[in-house]
């Protein structure tokens, strides 16, 4: 029987939740696992309170019967699970692909800890391989796209069904390809230059630990530091 990474890193992440704390649900088919295995846990009596990185993981979290919270009754969250499209040794991240960086990224800094949960796919020596999703607003897109592609890479207005995607926030997301990214701090600085650029996928700094799931069963943990 094949085994599901996913759910083998998303299950073992779960396990960090004890009684009486504050999570974050992050979103995408990795932390669809985690949620799902919350929703056991409170079933059996975990007392804990939510909030969600996206209107689909909070229609998940809400159909399990997991407690969610509003952001203005709360000020921080003690961990938050989510997944991530690239990571390297550095607990650096590639995140945006299902759209919802923005929500993520505003969830995973309130935290005290930020869990990444992946496959060994997404382990990379260097991020860049997966193009790195950049919410920008709908006003003057075009240049904002220009700016984009003046910072070396080739940028593609995400789409989906044929129309243009649009995020829970109303934006767009541009998907910029920059292969190999020699500094991803330098470029997080250069693209926090733009205007139009609402926030991007890069996260760094932001995750203490990373759970990766491996084919033959088995787990990494690789550990860095914590933030709040
Ligand atoms: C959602 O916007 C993303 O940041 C996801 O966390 C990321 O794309 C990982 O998704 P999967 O777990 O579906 O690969």
């Amino acid at each position: 029987m094949s085994v599901n990474v996913k759910q083998l890193a998303a299950e073992k992440a779960v396990e960090y939740i004890k009684d009486g704390m504050k999570v974050g649900l992050g979103t995408g088919s990795t932390a669809y696992w985690a949620i799902r295995k919350l929703g056991e846990r409170v079933k059996e009596g975990l007392q804990i309170t939510a909030v969600a990185t996206s209107q689909a993981s909070e229609d998940q979290a809400r159909e399990l019967g997991i407690p969610l919270v509003a952001f203005g009754d709360i000020d921080s969250l003690d961990i938050t699970i989510d997944g991530a499209d690239e990571l390297d040794g550095k607990l650096q991240l590639i995140k945006g692909g299902g759209g919802a960086l923005l929500r993520e990224k505003i969830v995973a800094t309130g935290s005290a800890r930020m869990i990444v949960i992946a496959d060994e796919g997404k382990v990379v020596e260097t991020l860049g391989q997966f193009p790195l999703p950049v919410e920008i607003v709908p006003f003057a897109w075009e240049w904002t796209v220009a700016a984009l592609d003046k910072l070396g890479c080739r940028t593609e207005l995400r789409h989906k069904d044929g129309e243009l995607y649009k995020t829970d926030n109303g934006n767009y997301i541009a998907d910029c390809r920059f292969g190999a990214i020699a500094s991803a701090s330098e470029l997080a600085l250069a693209l926090q230059q733009i205007p139009g650029v609402v926030e991007h996928g890069l996260f760094i700094g932001i995750a203490s630990l990373a759970i990766i799931g491996h084919a033959d069963g088995s787990i990494t943990v690789l550990e860095g530091e914590q933030h709040l």
